[in-house]
C-alpha cells in the first residue's frame, strides 16, 4: 500500500446541493460490475445498462438492483415480476452503451442485433453471465426502486467482467504480488 494521506473529515451529507455533489464526486470512485437487466413477459421485454447490482444472499440466492423508479425497466421489471441480470464482459462496452440508451435516437430496440437466448425470465446475452430471477420484493427508495430477485437459474459464462468507474468503462486485472 502506498502510505497514507491525511484523511479528509466527513462532510455532512443532507440537505445542501453541495452534499449531494459530495456524494456523487465520492461514488464516482467506486468501481462496479456492469450489469444489462432484462425482462420478458405481459408487460413487454426491456432491457437497461445497470450497475447497481450486488449479490444479497446465497441461502436463498438472492440478488439486488436499484432501478431508477420512473424508469421503463422498473415498470417493466415489476409488471412482469421477472428479471434476467447479464453481467457483461470486458470487451463489450458497446453493449452497455446501447442498453444506457445512447443510440435510441436511431435504433431505438436496443436488443436488434444481438444473437440473445430467450428465457422467460428476459434474454441472456452473449457472454455474459447471467442470474434469472423472480421478483421476490421490491422497494421505493428516493428516485430509485431496490428490486429483490430469487435467482432461479444461472448460465456462468466464466468471462471477465466489465466494470465503470470515474465515468469510464475499465478492465479488472489482477494485482502482481
Ligand atoms: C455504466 C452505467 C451504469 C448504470 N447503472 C444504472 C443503475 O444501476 N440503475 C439505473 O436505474 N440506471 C442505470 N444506468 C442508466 C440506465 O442504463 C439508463 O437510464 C437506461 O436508459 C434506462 O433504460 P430505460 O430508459 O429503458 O428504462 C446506468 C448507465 C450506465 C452507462
Amino acid at each position: 500500500m502506498t502510505p497514507a494521506r491525511p484523511q479528509p473529515a466527513p462532510r455532512k451529507t443532507t440537505g445542501t446541493s453541495a452534499a449531494r455533489q459530495a456524494f456523487i464526486d465520492a461514488m464516482r470512485q467506486v468501481a462496479a460490475t456492469v450489469t444489462v437487466v432484462t425482462t420478458d413477459g405481459p408487460a413487454g421485454q426491456a432491457g437497461a445498462t445497470v450497475s447497481a447490482f450486488t449479490s444479497l444472499s446465497a441461502d436463498p440466492p438472492s440478488v439486488l438492483v436499484c432501478l431508477k423508479a420512473d424508469s421503463r425497466i422498473a415498470t417493466s421489471v415489476c409488471g412482469n415480476g421477472v428479471f434476467c441480470v447479464n453481467v457483461l464482459p470486458e470487451d463489450a462496452a458497446e453493449v452497455a452503451r446501447a442498453f444506457a440508451g445512447a443510440f435510441d435516437h436511431h435504433q431505438p430496440d436496443r436488443f436488434e442485433g444481438i444473437e440473445m437466448t430467450a428465457t422467460e425470465f428476459g434474454p441472456i446475452l452473449p457472454r455474459a453471465t447471467a442470474f434469472t430471477c423472480s421478483l421476490n420484493h421490491r422497494h421505493v427508495h428516493g428516485s430509485h426502486t431496490i428490486c429483490i430477485g430469487d435467482v432461479t437459474g444461472i448460465s456462468n459464462a466464466g468471462e471477465k467482467p466489465l466494470t465503470y468507474m470515474s465515468g469510464s468503462f475499465h478492465i479488472v486485472r489482477p494485482q502482481q504480488s
